[in-house]
């Protein structure tokens, strides 16, 4: 007897996909502390949305204050923290949305899990990059600051290490880029990827 909860029903992305009249993917931002990545991750998704996109945004600072609450910045719990919210943009994506992460994730092995766990076009790596000297003379939340004096350690850039990507979807220069041009910059190449039309 065949029912509307048989399993073969089931629904998958393709459905998914025919209902929002979009792919889904996860454009994860990395890069230093001031880069940029909130910023840029704020505009995209504003663009996106009034397009009429389906979006949502995961920024690192936020998930550490729940889901990320009991992780600390050591290489392991760094590694803990890039792979929940790389599962979780995968839930995401599944259930239809352009999820849009802003991440420190230093490491270029806990990005390349992350990476290995979307099919091939659905993961679009972007190096949000800035010189370290701009970024710590941006310093608005004073992090910087606080790691050279001491009082913050681990602290990506200062006394532990950034490793930039070595074949990002994309690279955006902020320190030349406007966040609006950075915007536009991700906004296009997701349009040329085929996410999306119009
Ligand atoms: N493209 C840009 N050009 C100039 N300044 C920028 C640009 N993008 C962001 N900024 C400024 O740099 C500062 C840091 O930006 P933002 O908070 O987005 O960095 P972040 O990468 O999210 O840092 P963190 O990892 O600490 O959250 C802010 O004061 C912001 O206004
Ligand atoms: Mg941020």
């Amino acid at each position: 007897m065949s029912s509307a909860l048989a399993p073969q029903l089931r629904l998958d992305r393709e459905a998914r996909s025919r209902l929002t009249g979009h792919r889904s993917a996860v454009v994860w931002l990395t890069g230093l502390s001031g880069a940029g990545k909130s910023t840029l991750a704020d505009r995209l998704e504003q663009c996106l949305h009034a397009r009429g996109l389906h979006t949502y945004l995961l920024d690192g600072d936020l998930l550490r204050g729940g889901l990320n609450a009991d992780l600390g910045f050591g290489a392991a719990d760094r590694a803990e923290n890039v792979r929940r919210v790389g599962e979780v943009a995968r839930l995401m994506a599944d259930a239809g949305l352009i999820v849009i992460v802003a991440l420190i994730s230093p490491f270029q092995l806990d990005r390349q899990a992350v990476r290995e766990r979307f099919a091939p076009g659905e993961f679009f790596e972007v190096h949000v990059d800035v010189p370290l000297a701009i970024a710590e003379s941006r310093d608005p939340k004073g992090l910087y600051r606080r790691a050279r004096a001491g009082l913050l350690k681990d602290f990506t850039g200062i006394d532990s290490p950034y490793e930039p990507p070595a074949s990002p979807e994309l690279y955006l220069p902020t320190a030349t880029l406007s966040p609006d041009e950075a915007a536009a910059a991700v906004f296009e190449h997701l349009r040329a990827a085929g996410l999306f039309s119009g």
